[in-house]
């Protein structure tokens, strides 16, 4: 008797869940972005989400859940149901750097989903205009100069953008005085008032305004230049050789997602990116879409686990701290 309940019940709950994917979605979907509005998550999240809805034949709405390098707004999602209505966009800050930093209490890898790997795009360094400096060596002279460390923007320890300023400092010799925002759209706001020396920003964040000449950049950390921003050396031309670090960013939901779901989600999210127009957004932003080799969830899930085995050493030996 029990065991035909219990069969029963079984047969109920792939039942239901079967039915829950084929009728999904059937109610808006929220993206969190664990960084500021107007950062570059933030507008990739945006770019595709308007571009899912379409896909998915539902609304797709975007909050910021903002705080301890995009700690928080992962964990939001962590703990939100396995229902595919909450998604997390993060990067090789939040979903792969933070775990070595941070004692999160959730894991990074086994209590979230891999849903698909997203546009990268390489980190440019970039000072106040007021920083007397033309060149990527006049600008390591003056920092070395300097009495002082320069003050470098960042998104919180373990971002993207302090993971690079980490990797700067380790290449350069050069210590770097961090100023942790909320995301890198306030620190630019800061850079572009000269209230901070520099930031080693992701283009797409920091591109838009190197063109208006309110701030100045000095190199792409990539072997080969930007087209959408070949004004630009690369470290290898600028004096850096080998400085190359690229930036790339994925979707996940919570771990226990019925697969048909991810596949779903998966499936809307890779018909944006090869949207002729969202292409020419993310070009425009110097953003990089992944190879369709790389497009699938267990692809993000072997590279996020690659990614970690590769830059845990290296910020577990720089020991930050965080309060
Ligand atoms: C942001 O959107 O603010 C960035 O992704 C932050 C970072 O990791 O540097």
């Amino acid at each position: 008797m029990r065991k035909t309940v219990l069969a029963a019940l079984t047969a109920l709950a792939a039942f239901s869940a079967t039915a829950r994917a084929d009728n999904f979605p059937s109610h808006p979907i929220t993206i969190i972005v664990p960084f500021s509005a107007g950062g570059p998550t933030d507008s990739m999240a945006r770019i595709l989400g308007e571009r899912m809805q379409r896909s998915l034949g539902q609304t797709i709405t975007i909050e910021n859940v903002t705080g301890a390098a995009g700690s928080l707004g992962v964990g939001r999602v962590v703990r939100s149901p396995p229902d595919g209505y909450t998604i997390s966009i993060g990067h090789l800050g939040t979903h792969v750097a933070n775990g070595a930093i941070y004692n999160l209490g959730y894991d990074l890898v086994t209590d979230l989903e891999p849903v698909v790997l997203l546009p990268s795009n390489p980190m440019v360094i970039v000072s106040k205009n007021a920083v007397p400096a033309k060149t990527l060596g006049e600008l390591l002279a003056w920092m070395k100069a300097k009495p002082t460390p320069a003050t470098a923007g960042t998104a919180g320890a373990g971002s993207g953008s302090h993971i690079a300023g980490l990797y700067f400092e380790n290449v350069t010799g050069i210590k770097l005085q961090y100023v942790p925002y909320r995301g890198t759209a306030p620190a630019l706001n800061d850079l572009v008032a000269g209230q901070i020396d520099i930031i080693v920003d992701q283009l797409s964040n920091s591109i838009a305004q190197v063109r208006a000449g309110t701030i100045r950049a000095y190199a792409v950390t990539d072997g080969k230049r930007v087209e959408s921003a070949s004004e630009i050396p690369t470290t290898d031309e600028a004096g850096l050789p080998g400085f190359h670090m690229t930036l790339w960013s994925g979707l996940w939901v919570p771990k226990g997602t019925p697969k048909d779901i991810v596949t779903k989600l998966n499936a809307a999210a890779v018909e944006a990116m090869n949207d002729p127009a969202v292409r020419k957004k993310f070009d425009g932003l110097g953003l990089q879409v992944p190879p369709p080799d790389q497009l699938t969830p267990e692809a993000l899930g072997t590279w996020q686990k690659a990614e970690i085995a590769k830059w845990w050493p290296m910020i577990k030996a720089a020991n930050v701290k965080v309060q």
